[in-house]
């Protein structure tokens, strides 16, 4: 779980060798392959594969030259099997951490047994509120003053994994749908290469189900975010 293997002794840590799982628009797959080429992360994402073939993040990963499979999970008698074939492409590009983004598959043991403490998620809610589908719906729909999201070490519940890092986004009174989660999807391309840069520097830590992070800067400290604001 602390990452970038091989780096003891000092010195930068070898890129993080990735595997992502997608099965639609594939934006957050873009904001990491933007940071990789940015210089904001050491990674290389060895393989995009989608349950869909028609995901758009596939062409998304073929773009940057990146392998890009489906594996159909429709050509499977259970999801144990369909694990089983992910597993197996994934250590055939010699996977290290496995991302899913947008991945909308239920991971079985299987792959949370093969990769255990090496596959991140991320959710469109501040974890643990709103798991499972539709998590914008659900947080319009209760009326909270605050949602965001949420990056996890995935374990065998629902979205329940230990926690890497949130962003808030507030809920403006006049939000649907689309205008909250366009604001979220926005945070998440922030937040996604920051945990996945914390792994590959080796400093998440897993104490009990809390994730430890290494030799952060003293938080800023602008006062608590209140939603309406105080006039
Ligand atoms: C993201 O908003 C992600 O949080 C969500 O799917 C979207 C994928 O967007 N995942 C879940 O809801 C998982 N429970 P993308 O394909 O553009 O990266």
């Amino acid at each position: 779980m602390s990452g970038g293997s091989g780096a003891a002794g000092g010195g930068p840590r070898p890129a993080v060798k990735l595997g992502v799982l997608l099965s639609g628009e594939g934006t957050n797959l873009q904001a990491i392959i933007d940071a990789i080429e940015r210089g904001r992360l050491r990674a290389e994402v060895r393989v995009a594969i989608s349950n869909k073939p028609r995901a758009r993040g596939l062409e998304r990963a073929r773009r940057h030259g990146i392998p890009a499979e489906t594996i159909d999970h429709r050509g499977f008698a259970s999801r144990e099997e369909f694990d089983r074939a992910l597993v197996a492409a994934l250590r055939a590009h010699d996977v290290e951490l496995v991302i899913c983004a947008g991945f909308m598959r239920l991971l079985s043991p299987v792959m949370v047994r093969a990769f255990h403490g090496r596959i991140m998620n991320i959710h469109p809610a501040l974890c643990p509120a709103f798991p499972g589908v539709d998590a914008v719906r659900q947080a319009l729909e209760y009326g909270v003053r605050f949602s965001g999201c949420t990056v996890f070490f995935v374990a065998e519940g629902v979205d329940d994994g230990p926690i890497i890092a949130q962003a808030v986004v507030p809920v403006d009174p006049n939000d649907d749908e689309t205008a909250l989660a366009a604001r979220i999807h926005a945070e998440e391309h922030r937040l996604y290469p920051l945990a996945i840069r914390l792994y590959q520097e080796g400093r998440l830590e897993l104490d009990g189900r809390v994730v430890r992070v290494r030799d952060l800067p003293p938080p800023a400290t602008p006062g608590a975010p209140i939603n309406p604001r105080p006039e």
